[in-house]
């Protein structure tokens, strides 16, 4: 859609602030109890893509140049982000760790002032949210592996994985909290409810519990609000959370939004695809995994529409005897691999538009190339 315009790295834009991410993500972690301590910062260990951090930090340049709302409820509230453990319920334990406080992050640089302290931070507690969710995922999906390394659950067993991401749900609360801004809380803790509404569709797999389900338009609608809440509603929110922070305008906000929703859904889509493209060694986590978890997505949903053989497949979550292979064999022969690619790029073409008002600047082609880019990926 660029012509031959020479693509931009989006990394690059915000290499400053993502720098900092990790390690300020392990402050935001730290515990007094060594295993505890251990079990939370797992996941921040090997490098992750970290996308939505990425994508938070890109929206807040992109929107800064962006019309201001008439009243900025939030121009100088930056007062305490760093968790400050004496007021903290958990003071007796991180007392034994002082490097258990966080540094407020303008305490690093601050000659980016177009990315404002509060958004760095919200990078950090979308991470923070999306690691936490990992965490309680590995342990319903039963992984071994994550990012190439053995799972939480693999390493420190399901009572601890399961702890240690309600752990970082925890601190993400609080640094949340230290924002100051009720409608970025609302919209963030909203998010939590959100992944375990679309964990629980998904668990479901179907609206009515049918032996044999019929292929019906509510299917991909299911489907579709599924992928939303589980993996687009934390992109969407946090986009929108990064204009409200930077003050932007009405206009911007749902721009913002929108971006992260078309994004989002892409995103999810090009992952449901990648199960049944990629090998577990090119993804770094099991390939093929869907099916084996009796998960119908959209390249079976596309191929059901045509071959209503599947119905029965479904109905019984693949857990008859052959019944994976059998799925495997008729998604083939059917177009649903093409069909998911062809939805994913509509909605990366969405993500596009949706920006298309804000002015012209590195980052907004940053956030273009992030469309761009999740259609191409590998992992
Ligand atoms: C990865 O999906 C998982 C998610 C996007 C969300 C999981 C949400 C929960 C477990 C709900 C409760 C958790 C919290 C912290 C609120 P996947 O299994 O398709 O991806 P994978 O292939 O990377 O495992
Ligand atoms: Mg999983
Ligand atoms: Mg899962």
């Amino acid at each position: 859609t660029r012509g031959d315009m020479p693509s931009v790295d989006p990394l690059r834009i915000v290499a400053k602030e993502m720098k900092f991410l990790t390690g300020n993500i392990r402050k935001l972690l730290g515990s007094g109890h060594p295993s505890l301590d251990r079990a939370a910062k797992y996941y921040t260990q090997a490098e992750g893509k970290h996308v939505r951090p990425l994508i938070v930090l890109l929206m807040s340049r992109a929107t800064s140049l962006c019309p201001k709302a008439p009243q900025r409820q939030q121009a100088t509230l930056q007062a305490s982000m760093g968790i400050d453990s004496s007021i903290s319920p958990l003071s007796v334990l991180s007392d034994f760790n002082p490097s258990a406080t966080a540094v407020a992050p303008e305490a690093e640089t601050n000659d980016h002032p177009d990315i404002l302290p509060s958004q760095r931070r919200l990078a950090e507690i979308t991470e923070l949210i999306h690691t936490a969710s990992l965490l309680h995922d590995d342990v319903i999906d039963h992984s071994e592996s994550r990012r190439g390394s053995p799972s939480a659950n693999l390493e420190f067993g399901n009572k601890m994985a399961v702890l240690a991401g309600d752990f970082l749900l925890g601190r993400a609360s609080v640094a949340l909290a230290r924002l100051r801004h009720a409608e970025v809380i609302e919209l963030l803790a909203t998010v939590i409810a959100n992944l375990v509404e679309g964990e629980f569709m998904q668990l479901k797999n179907t609206a009515r519990d049918e032996r044999n389900p019929q292929w019906s338009e509510e299917t991909l609608t299911y489907y579709l609000q599924k992928t939303y809440l589980k993996t687009a509603s934390l992109i969407s929110k946090s986009c929108r959370a990064a204009a409200l922070l930077g003050g932007s305008d009405a206009a911007t906000v749902d721009a913002a939004y929108a971006y992260g929703k078309n994004l989002g859904l892409a995103f999810q889509l090009v992952d449901d695809m990648l199960d049944y493209t990629r090998s577990e060694q090119e993804l770094g986590k099991p390939a093929g995994a869907d099916l084996e978890l009796g998960l119908a997505t959209a390249p079976l949903l596309f191929a059901w529409k045509t071959m209503p053989e599947l119905g029965a497949l479904v109905g019984r979550k693949f857990e008859k005897e052959g019944d994976v292979l059998r799925a495997r064999d008729l998604v083939a022969q059917s177009d649903g691999i093409e069909q998911t690619r062809a939805l994913a790029e509509d909605y990366a073409q969405k993500a596009i538009d949706a920006i298309a008002p804000f002015p012209e600047s590195e980052a907004k082609d940053g956030l273009i190339e992030m469309a761009v880019k999740t259609l191409k990926r590998k992992k």
